[in-house]
């Protein structure tokens, strides 16, 4: 079978369009802003549980460009831009709030405190909720933001509600009336072997540290993250696990990358490999999936993740060529992609993006699919209630 693409064209004009529309200041009263929410229209909050580092600008790019909003940057310019120091990404479609805003204390009232800013103690759960319960009702809030710079608490931020929420950071699942509020949730899991590969990587090769003390950085951290962050795991909708390549033991670069999807969540199905439900091992085609060293091998497999039913995506390796990505795309099932090679012309559109030749870009690719379903259906089961409401008062 002869794949053919003709997506090329469009997505150069995506990725022009995107830089382009990258607005440095003044985001705020923009009138893609204004449009973005319908009258009786609420947000969808999704939640995304990371280890440190807000600003996982990449993933919001993707829920963005894959809703059709091209419109991305930090919430009134940003700091840079002759703005104010956030955290906070908008776009026309999503709004990224960082919950590091909701630490307790700033960095001085930490030390005092002398707990981490991984413990549940340090955060501001009572705020967190009402914020974010505020924004699903459609109404804005003023939010404080902890600035990273400085590590102080800074004046607060004004947010409007966008059709979609984004909550991202370490403590996202802890509360459980947040995690009620949230419509579906999302774990980035990096392996310890990994953030060790990565660290040794900036750190000592880039920066000079010694591997020492990048190990005991690693080790003082661990206590609190394995206490107050990875038990927030269990209710993850979707988990990206990112791990290091099976393929070659002594490659410390490629990564192995796990969509742990779970099954039986409202509004969402999990994307399958071939045939729905089966066990799959599957080395493409090098004619038609071509990689570097050492090799790509993608896997489809039925487990149970903390006691839940779930169906594992997997890719383990990067491809060259992110056009191939089509022969591939062709052999997903419930993608939620509205056209053939939709899939593949969003990755093209984010090309210079981080993953985007490897798992980490096609399983955020395929979130960010997946939260677009949702989204329309559950705007749509909206719309019938509305429309149910106005005949009964008829
Ligand atoms: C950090 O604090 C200094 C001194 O108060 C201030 O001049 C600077 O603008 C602050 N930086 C940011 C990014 O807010
Ligand atoms: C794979 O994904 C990671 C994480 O997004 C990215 O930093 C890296 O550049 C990608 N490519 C390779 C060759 O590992």
């Amino acid at each position: 079978m002869k794949l053919s693409i003709t997506v090329g064209a469009i997505a150069v004009a995506t990725a022009s369009a995107f830089s382009t529309a990258f607005m440095p200041s003044g985001l705020r009263g923009n009138s893609a802003l204004q449009m973005a929410l319908a009258p009786g229209q609420t947000p969808i909050v999704i939640g995304l549980a990371a280890d440190s580092g807000c600003g996982k600008s990449t993933f919001m790019r993707r829920v963005t460009s894959t809703f059709g909003g091209d419109v991305c940057g930090p919430l009134g310019g940003g700091f840079a831009n002759g703005g104010w120091e956030t955290n906070t990404l908008v776009s026309d479609i999503a709004t990224v709030i960082c919950l590091d805003d909701y630490h307790l204390n700033d960095r001085n009232g930490r030390k005092v405190s002398g707990l981490t800013a991984l413990n549940t103690a340090e955060q501001k759960f009572d705020l967190m909720y009402e914020h974010v319960k505020a924004l699903k009702e459609g109404k804005t809030v003023m939010k404080p933001i902890y600035n990273h710079v400085n590590g102080t608490l800074d004046a607060p931020e004004e947010i409007e509600p966008t059709p979609v929420i984004i909550i991202e950071g370490l403590h996202p699942f802890h509360d459980e009336r947040v995690r009620d509020l949230i419509d579906f949730s999302l774990y980035l899991d990096i392996s310890p072997d990994v953030k060790l590969n990565w660290k040794i990587q900036r750190d000592m090769e880039e920066r000079g540290h010694s591997l020492e003390s990048i190990m005991a950085s690693i080790e003082a951290r661990k206590p609190d993250f394995d206490a107050f962050i990875e038990p927030q795991k269990k209710y993850a909708d979707y988990v990206i696990e990112v791990l290091p390549t099976d393929l070659d033991k002594e490659d410390k670069k490629t990564l192995k990358v796990r969509a742990i999807q779970k099954k039986g969540v409202p509004d969402f199905s999990p994307a399958y490999l071939f045939d729905e439900g089966s066990e799959i091992e599957w080395t493409p085609s090098a004619d038609k999936l071509s990689s570097p060293p050492p090799g790509i091998k993608l896997a489809y497999r039925q487990e149970k993740y903390f006691g839940n039913d779930v169906a594992v995506l997997e890719m383990d390796g990067n491809f060259d060529n992110i056009q191939e990505l089509v022969y591939v795309e062709s052999n997903i099932g419930n993608s939620n992609s509205r056209f053939y090679g939709e899939i593949t012309q969003a990755m093209l559109s984010l090309a210079d993006s981080p993953g985007s030749n490897n798992g980490t870009g096609l399983m955020q690719t395929l979130a960010a699919f997946a939260i677009r379903e949702l989204y329309n259906k559950k705007t749509a089961a909206a719309k019938l209630a509305a429309n149910k409401e106005t005949a009964v008062a008829a």
